[in-house]
This record gives structure tokens, C-alpha cells and sequence, in this order.
């Protein structure tokens, strides 16, 4: 594998190769927009870590280790590759890539098929690969979107997880039918639409339009209009529009859990989505724990990007309010998943990597601060990796 320093914060630990004859398992932790000083075993003081903690101490704490970019795809493809993104295209500003990170299923962007990753060269060494969680760095859909294979594509054999990113428009419902009068753009929709049906009216009375041509010029008149409007309302045409779509075209083309490469829930149920994910992680490392060929897991957390969702059992547990929640959920997961690798006999033979895919958010995290505005900043980032 090429080499680059990978992530900036990591615990990495191993209790030691118990059986010389199978190669150990590896198992990464990926979490999404933590921030170093968010966890107990760099400082945190109110924040309850244990399970991380218990890593780190057993393990080795890495201080400086830098990630390749601020944002999650970059950072991400490097991480899985060792390589930085802009090499293959996955930068800001790059022509037909121009935001950092992927915002749509849809979006035909992604990391190139022929990039070598962690699990594509585990896979060839005979491991089992498997991704639970949090993707994003492209599906390449085929036409219709019948079939997603993103991460199937790269050395995954399997995947049950998140596709994109969280955003914060997933947490719903958004109206559908809105007709803003005080915009500019439906006061002319609604003026066209008035004129049109009055026209088409007085038409008819005066015998200018006959028989069916009257109702299909209304039909057609209707059908123009409400184009229009759906393009207005929904596609980057209105002050709510944001990543170039409504609140409602977001959730209802993006919020997809998926399974494999199709689409098995949508919109995503949030809260206990870090539980499911916990569970699916179990059932893998269960399935096989006892094969001949050793596995890569790679359980890429939800946590603890916006919108901040957790269980119930976790809601308001921490002192620093749905953020905290959110980082002591997601080190019950770890915590789950740790457990069932010493259940099963699987401790002494397993590389476990805990790492973020970049620093936090730039901003404090507010109730009302939308995704937009919790934005990640590089020289934060390395500010904090200092630490
Ligand atoms: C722990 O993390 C929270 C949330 O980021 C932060 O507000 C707090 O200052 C941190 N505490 C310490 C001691 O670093
Ligand atoms: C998408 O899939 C096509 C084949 O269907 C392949 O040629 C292309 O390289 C893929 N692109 C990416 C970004 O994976
Ligand atoms: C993978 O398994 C096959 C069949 O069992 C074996 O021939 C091959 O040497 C193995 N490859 C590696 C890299 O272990």
C-alpha cells in the first residue's frame, strides 16, 4: 500500500497475533467530524468516552497524524486509498467535481474505479470486506438507478449503510406544495396561470376553440406550469433551496439507507440508526468469526455529524447537550462492537483502528445552525491536531 500520514487522530490497538496461522482481522472505526477534544483519552474531562479510553490505553495514541483534507470525501478517499485526493480528482474545484464533498445519490462523481483501497487489497489477500455505515465517495448508479454499487465497487463484498453524507434537511417532514406569493418568481406563476385559464375561458365562449382542443390546450397549459413550479419550489429556484435542491427534494432523493447496492429504506429512521448499525457490525464479525479467511470490517459511523440524532436511552445524557450525546453514543457502539469481537475469541487476533475522518466543526454546534453552516476548517483542523 502507497504511503501518506492517514487520519490525525487514532487509538490503535492489538493485545498480540494469537494464532500465527491466520492472518489478524482488521477492524477500522470511522468517525465522522469528531473533533480531537471531544474524547477522554485526549483531554476531554466531561465528555464520557470509556470504550475509546479503553482502546487508547491498551493501545497506542497517536498525537499527529494528519488527514489529507478538511472535508469527508477527500479525506475519506484518502484514508481508504493512501493517497491524496487530488490526485484522482476529488478536490474543491476540480472541472465536474465542484464541491468538495458529494452532495447527491445521483451525482456521477466519485472515487475512480481503479484506485487501490484498504479493501480491495485485503480482498485479494483472501480477507472477507464488509462496510457498515457511512460511504460517500459515489454509487455510479446505472441508468435509472436500478443498481448502486459505490462501495461493492471498490473491495466491499458487502455494505449496509449510508450512502452520502447525513444532512440536516433529512430530519423531516418539508412541505411539498408551497406557493410563496411573496417571491417574485410564483407571483408571475401565479399571473401566467390566472391568464391562461382566463384566456382559455373566454376563448371557449366565443367558439374559438372547439371540441377537444380547448381541454387539451388547458391539459398542456397545466402541465407546462407545473414544471415550472415544481422547478421554482424545488430545484434551486427559491431563498429554501440549499446544495441546489429544496429541504424536501433532499430527504426524498437522498436520505436512502441501503443494502448492498440497492436502496432499502427511505427516508432514513434516524433515531436507533447507530444501534442498527452496532447490530449489523455483530451479526458480521458472528457470521464469521470462525472461517478459515480472516475479515476487514470497517464500521463508518453515522455519529457525529448533523443532524445530531440519537436513541432514546441517550437523548440528554451528556452535559454538552445533543452534540455530547452524540459522541457518548457513538463510543457506546464502539463499545458494543469491541465487545462482541471478545465474545466471540476474536480480541487477540484483531487490529483495531479508531479514527476521525477529520477535525470538528469550525463553528459551535447550535439547535438552529444548519449542516451549511457547520462547516469544516483545515487550519482548525491542524490547530487541533496539534493538541
Ligand atoms: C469536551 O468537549 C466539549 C464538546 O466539544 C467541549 O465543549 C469541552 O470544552 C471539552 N472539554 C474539555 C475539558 O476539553
Ligand atoms: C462507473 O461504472 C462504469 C461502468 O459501469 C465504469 O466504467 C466507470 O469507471 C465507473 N466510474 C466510477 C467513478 O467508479
Ligand atoms: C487465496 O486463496 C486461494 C485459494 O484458497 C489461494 O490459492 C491463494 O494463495 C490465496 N491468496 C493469498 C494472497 O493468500
Amino acid at each position: 500500500m502507497r504511503t501518506l500520514a492517514w487520519a490525525w487522530l487514532a487509538c490503535v490497538a492489538m493485545a498480540g497475533v494469537a494464532d500465527a496461522g491466520r492472518k489478524p482481522n482488521v477492524m477500522l472505526f470511522l468517525a465522522d467530524d469528531l473533533g480531537i477534544g471531544d474524547l477522554g483519552c485526549y483531554g476531554n474531562t466531561t465528555i464520557k468516552t470509556p470504550n475509546i479510553d479503553r482502546l487508547a490505553s491498551e493501545g497506542a495514541r497517536l498525537t499527529h497524524h494528519l488527514a489529507a483534507a478538511a472535508m469527508c470525501t477527500p479525506s475519506r478517499a484518502a484514508l481508504l486509498t493512501g493517497r491524496y485526493p487530488v490526485r484522482y480528482g476529488l478536490e474543491q474545484g476540480h472541472s465536474g467535481f465542484p464541491l468538495p464533498v458529494l452532495v447527491h445519490i445521483s451525482s456521477q462523481a466519485g472515487l475512480p474505479a481503479d484506485e487501490v483501497t484498504i479493501a480491495s487489497a485485503l480482498a485479494a489477500s483472501n480477507y472477507t470486506t464488509a462496510l457498515v455505515g457511512k460511504w460517500h465517495l459515489g454509487l455510479n448508479c446505472t441508468l435509472f438507478g436500478r443498481s448502486c454499487p459505490g462501495p461493492l465497487n471498490h473491495g466491499f463484498q458487502s455494505f449496509f449503510g449510508i450512502p452520502v453524507s447525513l444532512f440536516q434537511e433529512f430530519r423531516g417532514p418539508h412541505a411539498f406544495w408551497k406557493f410563496p406569493l411573496h417571491d417574485r418568481k410564483f407571483q408571475g406563476l401565479a399571473v401566467a396561470w390566472v391568464t391562461a385559464v382566463v384566456s382559455l375561458f373566454l376563448a371557449r365562449r366565443r367558439n374559438v376553440l372547439g371540441g377537444c382542443g380547448g381541454v387539451l390546450l388547458l391539459l398542456a397549459t397545466h402541465l407546462i406550469l407545473g414544471l415550472l413550479w415544481f422547478t421554482f419550489a424545488h430545484l434551486s429556484m427559491n431563498d429554501e433551496c440549499r446544495l441546489g435542491v429544496s429541504s424536501w427534494f433532499m430527504r426524498y432523493a437522498n436520505s436512502h439507507l441501503m443494502r448492498g447496492d440497492q436502496a432499502v429504506e427511505a427516508p432514513i429512521q434516524l433515531d436507533g440508526l447507530s444501534q442498527r448499525l452496532v447490530e449489523e457490525s455483530r451479526t458480521f464479525l458472528k457470521t464469521h468469526a470462525h472461517d478459515e479467511t480472516p475479515f476487514f470490517l470497517m464500521h463508518s459511523f453515522a455519529h457525529v455529524h448533523t443532524p445530531m440524532f440519537s436513541a432514546a436511552h441517550m437523548a440528554g445524557r451528556s452535559r454538552h447537550g445533543r452534540y455530547g450525546d452524540n459522541v457518548e453514543e457513538m463510543d457506546e457502539s464502539v463499545g458494543g462492537v469491541l465487545n462482541t469481537l471478545a465474545e466471540l475469541g476474536l480480541a487477540d487476533n484483531t487490529l483495531v483502528y479508531f479514527t476521525s475522518d477529520q477535525g470538528g466543526p469550525s463553528r459551535p454546534w447550535t439547535p438552529t445552525a444548519s449542516a451549511s453552516e457547520v462547516t469544516t476548517d483545515a487550519s482548525k483542523v491542524r490547530t487541533r491536531a496539534r493538541l
